[in-house]
């Protein structure tokens, strides 16, 4: 069978004027009226397509008008444009054939339902408009990050996912066993040495240190793919399980990491306005109304690049109007990088050299002894985005912060191969994608941008 796709359809339409075609999809709404019925038939396309079935024109009317919202049907039928009504087209049904009834049960009945409600039925909240939208996107995101790296030279790192290391040392990691945990209770001690991989293992918080090995094979590379982290922070930005795109690049500092950042986020972004105009047309009526003109606005602005100690002095300034103290040597919270971001300077903002007590052990340390070149980009509505660094390059440098953390140097020999052969400067940041997909579609909570959310205290199939 040889099926249109509604997709093209909408896009190549007059082509196929009043030659017949066929559709399959699932109907969304369907309206009859005794000799004649409307059914929106909609294929996973963003734009349903209308189906004219006239009660004289096929065999089976009666089975047809029967149907409910969600069954799927196959419809051959002539294209006529309709240039005067609401759609540019519909299909004039010459044979409709029902290929799967759908119970009466089915969930999305009303046009409209709350995101609460969408989220307790994960496994058809897709069905709908709202999330059509949101997961054409990712999917659209997903691939322009691909295509902006992979037109670079980057090369594709699969780094792995079970890890003995603790890249951010947070000590937020899920552990991996397969240890009998009853067992091991009524012992009252864990013996690692008869675990799977004869030593503790957890799942991965960032595929960072792993990659740099690769980066100085390739010069410049990326990963891109699920992390975990075990932070019992119940927020709207936090989940469990994320996807997280890494990017590392060798001979490149700082300032040529944020052009890389601020470039790569521009592409993105004008790529997903290309492609899914419907989709965040949508979401630009329905989600958040400024939506299309802040994405337009990110792109043709610069962002700004501010030091750490800089946004400090800014929030002293009105420090009674935050919850959490701010002095310099604290870690940021969401409510401070919100306001320099929202506030402030109403776009985004790479914030820099950061107390280098606050940051990862991996970050290199500034001339001033108290810095590190982290940096992180924080953006309206969100937060911190992205989190990166130059990269400590120097040994002699790198084994001392290790020990001074307290972190084993012989866990970490393997990486510091690294700085032994052929060491040089360089940097990578890590951007949550789902905070991305957020940015890009308005949606507030992490809970509506990936389709099985993963979170504390929560989980659906
Ligand atoms: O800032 P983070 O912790 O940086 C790293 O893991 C580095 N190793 C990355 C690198 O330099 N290669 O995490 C990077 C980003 C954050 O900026 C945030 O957007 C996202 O990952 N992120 C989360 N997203 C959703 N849920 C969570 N629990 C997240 N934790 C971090
Ligand atoms: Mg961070």
């Amino acid at each position: 069978m040889k099926r249109e796709e509604i997709r093209d359809l909408h896009k190549t339409y007059t082509q196929f004027a009043n030659k017949t075609i066929t559709v399959c999809g699932w109907v969304r709404t369907i309206r009859d009226s005794k000799n004649i019925a409307f059914i929106e038939l909609n294929d996973g396309a963003f734009k349903s397509v209308q189906i004219v079935v006239e009660k004289d024109k096929i065999k089976n009317y009666d089975e047809v008008v029967k149907q409910n919202v969600g069954a799927s049907i196959m419809a051959e039928g002539k294209v006529v444009l309709t240039p005067n009504a609401q759609q540019a087209f519909e299909i004039n049904a010459s044979a409709v054939n029902v290929l799967g009834e759908c119970a009466t049960d089915y969930p999305l009945q009303k046009k409209r339902h709350t995101v609460e409600f969408l989220r307790s039925i994960p496994t058809i909240r897709a069905r709908g408009n709202l999330f059509n939208a949101v997961f054409r996107i990712r999917s659209v995101a997903a691939f322009m990050i691909h295509q902006f790296f992979h037109d670079r030279n980057f090369v594709y790192i699969h780094t792995p996912i079970i890890t003995s290391n603790d890249c951010e040392g947070a000590g937020e990691m899920f552990q991996v066993t397969t240890l009998d945990l009853n067992k091991v209770a009524s012992s009252g001690k864990v013996d690692y040495s008869k675990d799977f991989f004869n030593k503790k293992v957890s799942l991965t918080v960032s595929g960072q240190l792993h990659e740099e090995c690769l980066t100085h094979a390739f010069g410049k590379t990326y990963t891109f793919g699920p992390t975990f982290r075990a932070e019992n922070s119940n927020t709207t930005r936090h989940a469990a399980e994320f996807w997280m795109m890494e990017p590392e690049m060798c001979f490149c500092d700082l300032d040529e990491l944020m052009n890389n950042e601020e470039e790569m986020i521009k592409y993105v972004i004008t790529h997903v306005m290309d492609e899914c105009k419907d989709e965040l047309e949508f979401l630009n009526k329905f989600v958040d109304t400024g939506l299309i003109e802040r994405l337009k606005n990110i792109v043709e602005n610069d962002f700004v690049r501010l030091d750490y100690t800089e946004a400090i002095k800014m929030l002293e300034k009105v420090k009674d109007r935050f919850t959490f103290p701010v002095k310099w040597g604290v870690d940021l919270q969401s409510e401070h990088e919100r306001y320099i971001t929202e506030e402030i300077y109403k776009k985004p903002v790479f914030l820099k050299n950061y107390p280098k007590d606050i940051k990862a052990f991996y970050m290199r340390q500034n001339d001033d002894g108290k810095t590190v070149a982290a940096v992180d980009l924080l953006v309206p509505g969100i937060g911190e985005l992205i989190g990166g660094s130059q990269r400590e390059e120097r040994l002699d440098k790198l084994t001392s912060r290790i020990k001074e953390l307290g972190l084993k140097e012989q866990d970490y020999a393997w990486y510091l191969d690294t700085r032994r052969y052929g060491t040089n400067v360089h940097s990578g940041y890590g951007l949550g994608f789902e905070r991305l997909v957020m940015y890009l579609t308005g949606i507030s909570n992490i809970r509506d941008v990936e389709i099985f959310p993963r979170t504390v205290g929560g989980i659906i199939g």
